[in-house]
C-alpha cells in the first residue's frame, strides 16, 4: 500500500471502478455527460466511509469545532461579496479551425509554457501556442469564463430572478458564522465544518473524476485571532517550528502555528486512511500564485499516476487539499455587503489591552489599522473612507473587538476517493501449473475505507446446515458491520471476487464450523485479503475482533 503508483494506466482503474461497480459514468445509456460521475454500490459505500471519518476526525473527536449543513443555493449576494460573481472564471480559447474548445492555461502548460497575463488583466498566447488537437495556432484570444452554474429562483427567468449553484461549501459557513457563534457556544479559536455538493462549469473536465463538473467538498473553517490580539493578551506569538507538527494547539499561537497544524493534522488524517507519506507532496503557493487577500496556502498533493513528473523525473502530485489562511477576508466582506457586524468581543483581549505600554498599544493599532486599511483599498472603497474605517477596526480592536481571522483546510472528496482507488490497486498474474496465466486484482484499501469489511461465506451452496450456519453469522454481524453474504461459485473465485472489492476480511463457514472436528466447533475461518493468511476465530468473539479491526 505504501507505494506510489508510477505505471499504472488510469483505463485500468476505470474499468475496474466500472466492472465492480465503484463508479459508473452518470447518465450512461444517454452516452454519458461530461464531468458528472455516479458512484455505484461500492463507490457509495466508500464513499460514506470516507465522509464519516472526516465528520469523526474534525468535529467529533474535537471540542472546538462545529458542523453546519447549509443549502446549495444560497442569496447571490453571497457570491458577489465573495468575489466569485466578478472573479471566479478560467481563461477560455477556442481553435478556430477544428473548433475544440480549451482551457487557454492548460493548454500552454500542456506544452511546456505560460500563459501571461498583461498590466490590463488581460490573459495572451506566448508565441508558438497551438491547438493540442489539431496542431493549428489559430486560436482566439484567452477570455475569462465564470465557472459558477446559473440557474433562476422561481417561475420567472429574468436576471433579477438568478441564483447560483455554490462553488464552493465555504461561504455558507462564513455567512452563517454569527448564528454558529452563538447557538454553539463556542469561543475563538474554534472552527465550522460542513460537507456537501459544489459546482463548477470546469472548462475541460478531465482525469476521470478528478476534476468534475459536480463534486463533494469537506471544508473547515478555523476562526482564530488576529495576531495583533494575540501579542495584546500574551506579549508574543509563539514562534512556529521550521517543519514538523506543532503539537498541541496553545493560547499564544498566531495564524502561522495554526496554519502548519492544520496542514500537519490534514496528513495525519490522510496517513490514517491508507495514503502512505511516500504518496503525497506539498506545494506551497508562491507569491504569484496566491490570492490576494491569502497569507499562504500549502496543496496537499498525491502522486496520482497522471500527475506531471519534476525534473528529475518523479511524478509531482496533484492537488488533493489546500489549507489557506485566509486573513479576515471573507468574514469582512460579508460585514461589508450585508451591513450586518461579523465582529467578536474578546474579554481577554479587552482586559489585557489598557495594561500594555502606551508605545505597544500604539504598535499594535499602528499594524491592525495598516492590515485593515491596505484590505478596505484593495476592495475599491475610497481613500479617505477606508482610512476612517480602518480608524474605527483599530479603535474596537483596543476594546476586544475584531473580525476574526481564518485558516482554511478545504478538501474534494471525489479526489480523495480517486486517490484511494488508485492507492489500493494491485494486479499480479498468476500462473498454474498447466502453464494457464490469470491476472488477479487485490484493491488494498485500509479496512477503515473498505466499501465492505467481512464477506460471509459458506464453503458449499447445497449442504444446507452450511448455509443455515452462514446466514446466521451473516445475521450476527451486518447490523454492526459493511457485510457481504456470497455463496456463488467455487471458494476461490468468492475470495476473488471480494479481493476486487477490496473486503479485507472473509469468513468461510465449513464443517469445523459444525464440530466435525469438535476442537474447532463454533469457529469460523478468517481469511485475510492482502496476504492470504487463515485462522481461526470463534464465533463468539467474532464481531468484537472485526469491529476492533476496522476502526
Ligand atoms: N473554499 C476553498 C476552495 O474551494 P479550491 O482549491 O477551489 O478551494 C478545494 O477547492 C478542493 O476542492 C480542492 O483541493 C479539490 O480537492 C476540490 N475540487 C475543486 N475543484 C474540483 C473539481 N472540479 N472536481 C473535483 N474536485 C474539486
Amino acid at each position: 500500500m505504501a507505494e506510489v503508483k508510477e505505471n499504472l494506466h488510469m483505463e485500468k482503474i476505470v474499468s475496474l471502478c466500472k466492472r465492480r461497480g465503484f463508479i459508473f459514468q452518470s447518465s450512461e445509456i444517454y452516452g454519458g455527460i461530461n464531468g458528472f460521475w455516479d458512484y455505484g454500490p461500492l463507490g457509495a459505500e466508500l464513499k460514506r466511509n470516507v465522509k464519516e471519518l472526516w465528520w469523526r476526525a474534525m468535529t467529533r473527536a474535537r471540542e472546538d469545532v462545529a458542523g453546519l449543513e447549509a443549502t446549495i443555493i444560497m442569496a447571490p449576494a453571497i457570491w458577489k461579496a465573495s468575489g466569485h460573481v466578478d472573479t471566479f472564471s478560467d481563461p477560455m480559447c477556442d481553435c478556430k479551425k477544428c473548433k475544440k474548445r480549451h482551457r487557454a492555461d492548460q493548454l500552454c502548460e500542456d506544452q511546456g509554457l505560460a500563459l501571461t497575463k498583461g498590466d490590463n488583466g488581460q490573459f495572451a498566447f506566448p508565441a508558438g501556442t497551438k491547438c493540442t488537437h489539431c496542431g493549428s495556432t489559430e486560436l482566439t484570444e484567452p477570455r475569462p469564463f465564470n465557472l459558477m452554474f446559473k440557474t433562476y429562483v422561481g417561475p420567472i427567468e429574468s436576471e433579477d430572478h438568478v441564483a447560483y449553484l455554490r462553488p464552493e461549501t465555504a461561504q455558507a459557513i462564513f455567512a452563517q458564522f454569527k448564528n454558529v457563534l452563538e447557538t454553539s457556544r463556542q469561543k475563538i479559536p474554534f472552527g465550522i465544518a460542513q460537507i456537501g455538493k459544489a459546482f463548477r462549469n470546469e472548462v475541460t473536465p478531465r482525469n476521470y473524476t478528478f476534476r468534475s463538473r459536480e463534486f463533494e467538498q469537506m471544508e473547515l473553517e478555523f476562526f482564530i485571532k488576529p495576531d495583533e490580539a494575540i501579542e495584546a493578551i500574551h506579549g508574543s506569538v509563539a514562534t512556529v517550528p521550521v517543519s514538523g507538527h506543532p503539537g498541541e494547539p496553545q493560547p499564544n499561537w498566531g495564524w502561522q502555528a495554526w496554519h502548519q497544524y492544520w496542514v500537519e493534522e490534514r496528513v495525519r488524517f490522510y496517513e490514517g486512511l491508507g495514503l502512505a507519506r511516500a504518496t503525497l507532496s506539498f506545494h506551497v503557493q508562491t507569491a504569484d500564485e496566491l490570492a490576494h487577500y491569502a497569507r499562504a496556502t500549502t496543496d496537499i498533493l498525491f502522486k496520482f499516476p497522471f500527475s506531471k513528473r519534476d525534473e528529475k523525473g518523479e511524478l509531482k502530485g496533484e492537488e488533493l487539499e489546500g489549507i489557506a489562511a485566509r486573513s479576515d477576508f471573507d468574514l469582512s466582506q460579508h460585514q461589508r455587503f450585508s451591513g450586518k457586524p461579523m465582529s467578536v468581543f474578546d474579554e481577554e483581549l479587552r482586559n489585557a489591552w489598557p495594561r500594555l505600554p502606551q508605545a505597544r498599544q500604539d504598535a499594535l493599532w499602528q499594524r491592525y489599522y495598516a492590515h485593515r486599511q491596505r484590505y478596505l483599498t484593495r476592495m475599491g472603497v475610497a481613500e479617505d473612507a477606508a482610512a476612517r474605517q480602518a480608524t474605527e477596526d483599530a479603535n474596537a480592536l483596543a476594546k476586544g473587538n475584531y473580525i476574526p481571522h481564518v485558516i482554511e483546510p478545504s478538501a474534494g472528496v471525489d479526489r480523495l476517493i480517486l486517490a484511494l482507488l488508485t492507492n489500493a490497486y494491485t494486479e499480479t498474474v498468476k500462473t498454474d501449473d498447466k502453464g494457464r496465466s490469470e491476472t488477479l486484482y487485490v484493491m488494498q484499501f485500509h479496512p477503515r475505507v473498505a466499501p465492505i469489511k467481512v464477506a460471509v461465506l459458506p464453503l458449499l451452496k447445497n449442504k444446507p446446515e452450511l448455509v443455515a450456519r452462514a446466514r446466521a453469522v451473516f445475521e450476527l454481524l451486518r447490523h454492526d458491520l459493511a457485510c457481504f453474504y456470497d455463496e456463488g461459485g467455487s471458494i476461490g473465485k468468492r475470495y476473488a471476487r471480494q479481493d476486487e472489492a477490496g473486503t479485507p476480511y472473509c469468513v468461510t463457514i465449513d464443517f469445523d464450523t459444525l464440530g466435525e472436528n469438535p476442537e474447532l466447533h463454533d469457529t469460523v475461518t478468517l481469511r485475510y485479503r492482502d496476504d492470504g493468511r487463515q485462522e481461526r476465530l470463534k464465533i463468539s468473539g467474532l464481531r468484537q475482533w472485526l469491529l476492533e479491526h476496522v476502526r
